[in-house]
């Protein structure tokens, strides 16, 4: 694009943040005769539910609602896809956290005392609290899913070296600043209007209507902002705005439910803990013959996004590597903890994982750099550039990538220093990773892959763009506003988004799946264009050598045509009884796959990056430095330089708060220990590399995107695990890079220290047998070898 002006660039809201300005849920001016909602859940991780006793709560004053089950006067439902998750827990309960009775009451601490007078009989149950629990007991959430290319099982048999192991992945909280809130207010007949932090007010709109009983035209859910998302709002902000909507329909007034962190932390759920089990088969030349992959993902207790979401992690379980012949089986288990969700990556982290840890291991066993092992299996080269499910990887960038960050990063000259600095210290030792990231760019639900917008233009020439992404903070409406001002040679000043609402743009899609700007930003520039036309019908020369359609000239200089200019055409427009309101629609062409079969195109084009990290660890205490971290990312032709660089160094951060310190524990009935931030430990400033260079590739603008832009969000979370592997770097030159270190994620410092302790005593004793035991909690990882020579 040509140069901006300033203001362009601008997080819309960046102002507001700061001086406090912005409007979250709980800053909206309290309605009168507001009502404070509280949600009273088990403490047991299983048991069946003898009685409900709630007369004595009524009783107290200034109490307007207590209600259980029975008092839901629709259906008693809140699974997103499958109907599997009772809004209020009926006849048992299957995790700590579950929502049971709900109090509405004139302030926090009449709602609190109301809550103490609830009286529930529990008969405990045992719990199965994770994935080998539930394994033993076969009790899945779904059938198995699988997919395969080639012949993986005579690969792996001709191969001239195997390697096979396990590798766990842990929980993550999604730590949103604003924790999961909703505000209902009742209106006339039966409507309700909904004030939710959700990333998708579609959904949580039916959800409410279906609690209820009422059909979606009664309910209007309306969303400013989001504190932050992550993917734990696409399914779960329909629980809290359930709640309230109930609450708000039993007191026939306005009613309120902030979670606080702690109850935020135990009632909802996180990232899907994985234990992935690996079968590599290579050459000498460590390039991979065949790849069997084992993914077994803890569900929780219900649905929820899980087949999706294991879905995401099949289809990444190569991420940029060829593998000619490969198989994947994936399943979910039932656990007796709250149902896991969506969160940044998708399950793409966890699979990417596993074979970035076959990839390192490879290195190992030949003594080959690792950055070598990687670049010789990357995609690219006529019959090495199509994935497992047959989608081609159009517009490769892998190794343009891989090339130049390897230079900017003075990669080899570093490993001498990394090698030179491990001979001169006996415990302390540094570690350097290069890893990439392909991402694919799509709901895998092809159906949800569309959007709508309705912009109005005024007579005084101010323009209102209405779409049905919702703001989290990653900056979707500052992107949009410069597009559609641009469309219409505006200045971005002139244009302004509005709250996203159901009533405005209904039926939409989750923002999710990193492709908020690509799906909304199409529909908005439908709806301009539009209204473009409908002006230049009765003004023939408005927009005259401005009309040029940026998605296809990103570079085009555009004059702007003063905001004047625009309130002239409009009244003009008016004047001749024109409408200057259009929707707009997008639907992504020419995708689709067959699940079944695991086949065909899930994606609309690939996010590529890559990420070289550099880690300094104690091996005594496990504790570690990131010395520097590159990135260098594919965002297309950027929409906004700012905020894409903002999200590649958030992402970053994010994925390695799940690599190193994040921590989920539940002791052996299933409470939370982990449910405050004083013991889980999401990354802080001293966590940030030292020394954190950001750059995005430049002049490879994407046809397949509005504008030549490229989605960010999530990608950039998966380059922390060159992070991880630097760390496992540093511990594993503890015996020269010999044998395996005992990783997982999230390597600790316990899990580093004990890694570096059981090289550290093991040195000397041979290069064969597995890795030590874990630290604690399932196996850490085990690994295991065989070449056949
Ligand atoms: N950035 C901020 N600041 N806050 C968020 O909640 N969510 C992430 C990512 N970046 C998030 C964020 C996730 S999980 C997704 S899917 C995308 O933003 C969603 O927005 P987009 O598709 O418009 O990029
Ligand atoms: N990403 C995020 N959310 C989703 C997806 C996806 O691929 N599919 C369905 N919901
Ligand atoms: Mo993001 S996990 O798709 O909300």
């Amino acid at each position: 694009m040509s140069t901006p002006a300033a203001a362009e660039l601008t997080h819309e809201s960046a102002r507001l943040h700061v001086t406090g300005e912005a409007l979250y849920i709980d800053d909206i001016p309290a309605p009168p005769g507001l009502l404070v909602g509280r949600v009273i859940y088990s403490p047991h991780a299983r048991a069946r539910i003898r009685s409900i006793e709630l007369e004595g709560a009524r009783a107290l004053p200034g109490v307007a609602a207590v209600i259980c089950h029975s008092d839901v006067p629709g259906e008693n439902q809140m699974g997103p896809v499958v109907r599997d998750e009772r809004c209020l827990a009926e006849g048992e309960v299957e995790c700590v956290g579950q929502a049971v009775v709900l109090v509405a009451a004139r302030d926090e601490e009449t709602a609190r005392r109301a809550a103490a007078q609830v009286r529930i009989d529990y008969e405990p149950l045992e719990p199965v609290l994770d994935i080998p629990a539930a394994m033993a007991r076969n009790q899945l959430l779904g059938p198995p899913r699988t997919m395969r290319r080639g012949d993986p099982d005579a690969a792996l048999t001709a191969a001239p070296h195997l390697i096979r192991g396990e590798l766990s992945s842990g929980a993550q909280e999604h730590w949103y600043l604003e924790t999961q809130a909703c505000l209902c207010i009742p209106g006339e007949s039966g409507e309700i209007t909904a004030y939710s932090s959700t990333q998708h007010p579609s959904e949580t709109q039916a959800i409410i209507a279906g609690v209820l009983g009422i059909p979606s035209n009664a309910v209007v859910v309306e969303v400013r902002r989001l504190g932050g998302g992550f993917g734990g709002k696409e399914t779960q902000a329909n629980h809290v705005a359930a709640w309230t909507a109930l609450l708000c329909r039993a007191a026939a007034r306005p009613v309120k439910i902030r979670l606080s962190r702690d109850d935020d932390m135990i009632i909802t759920g996180k990232r899907h803990p994985y234990l992935t089990r690996y079968e590599a088969g290579f050459g000498d030349d460590g390039i991979l013959r065949a790849l069997r992959v084992e993914l077994n993902a803890d569900g929780g207790i219900a649905t929820d996004l899980s087949f999706a979401i294991l879905e995401r992690a099949m289809l990444h379980a190569d991420n940029a590597y060829f593998v000619p012949h490969m198989s994947v089986v994936a399943r979910v288990w039932k656990t007796n903890l709250p149902s896991n969700t969506a969160m940044r990556g998708f399950g793409a982290p966890q699979a990417m994982a596993a074979v970035e840890t076959v990839i390192d291991r490879i290195a190992r066993e030949l003594n080959i750099d690792a950055a070598e092992i990687r670049r010789r299996n990357l995609y690219g080269g006529e019959k090495r550039n199509v994935t497992h499910y047959g989608q081609e990887v159009e517009g490769n960038r892998l190794g343009l990538l891989f090339e130049r960050i390897l230079a900017s990063s003075a990669y080899t000259a570093r490993r001498e220093q990394v090698n030179a600095f491990n001979a001169a210290h006996e415990f302390t030792k540094r570690g350097l990773a290069v890893t990439p990231v392909k991402f694919g760019i799509a709901f895998t639900t092809t159906f949800l892959n569309k959007a709508g917008a309705l912009v109005h233009i005024y007579a005084d020439g101010s323009v209102l763009v209405n779409h049905g992404g919702v703001e989290m903070g990653q900056g979707l409406h500052t992107k949009i506003r410069r597009l559609a001002a641009r469309e219409l040679c505006i200045p971005v000043e002139a244009v302004n988004v509005s709250a996203t609402n159901t009533a405005k743009v209904p039926n939409t899609s989750a923002t999710a799946a990193s492709s908020g700007t690509d799906l909304n930003a199409m529909a908005v520039l439908d709806a301009v264009r539009t209204l473009k036309a409908r002006i230049k019908d009765v003004v023939p020369n408005a927009f005259a050598g401005s009309g040029s359609s940026i998605e296809h000239s990103p570079s085009t200089t555009v004059n702007r045509t003063s905001h004047s200019k625009l309130a002239e055409w409009a009244s003009r427009a008016l004047s001749k009884q024109v409408n200057l309101s259009a929707i707009g629609f997008y639907r992504v062409p020419e995708i689709g796959w067959d699940r079944e079969k695991g086949w065909g195109r899930p994606f609309n084009y690939y996010a590529f990056g890559v990420a070289v990290s550099e880690a300094e660890v104690d091996l005594l205490t496990g504790a570690h430095t990131l010395i520097r971290a590159d990135i260098l990312y594919d965002a297309g032709e950027s929409i906004n330089p700012a905020i894409d660089t903002g999200q590649v160094e958030g992402g970053f951060v994010q994925g390695l708060g799940w690599c190193t310190t994040e921590e989920i524990i539940h002791d052996a009935r299933g409470n939370l220990l982990t449910h405050s931030p004083d013991t889980y430990k999401i990354p802080a400033v001293r966590d940030i590399p030292r020394d954190f260079r950001v750059a995005l590739l430049e002049g490879f603008p994407n046809p397949a995107a509005v504008a030549g832009s490229k989605a960010v969000a999530e990608p950039p979370f998966m380059l922390a695990l060159s992070a991880w592997l630097a760390i496992k770097d540093a511990v594993s030159a503890v015996d020269g890079h010999v044998r395996e270190p005992a990783f997982r994620i999230p390597a600790t410092n316990e899990v580093i220290a004990l890694a570096a302790h059981a090289l550290m005593t093991a040195a000397g004793s041979g290069r064969t047998g597995p890795g030590a035991p874990g630290a604690n909690g399932p196996p850490a990882a085990s690994a295991s070898r065989e070449t056949r020579r």
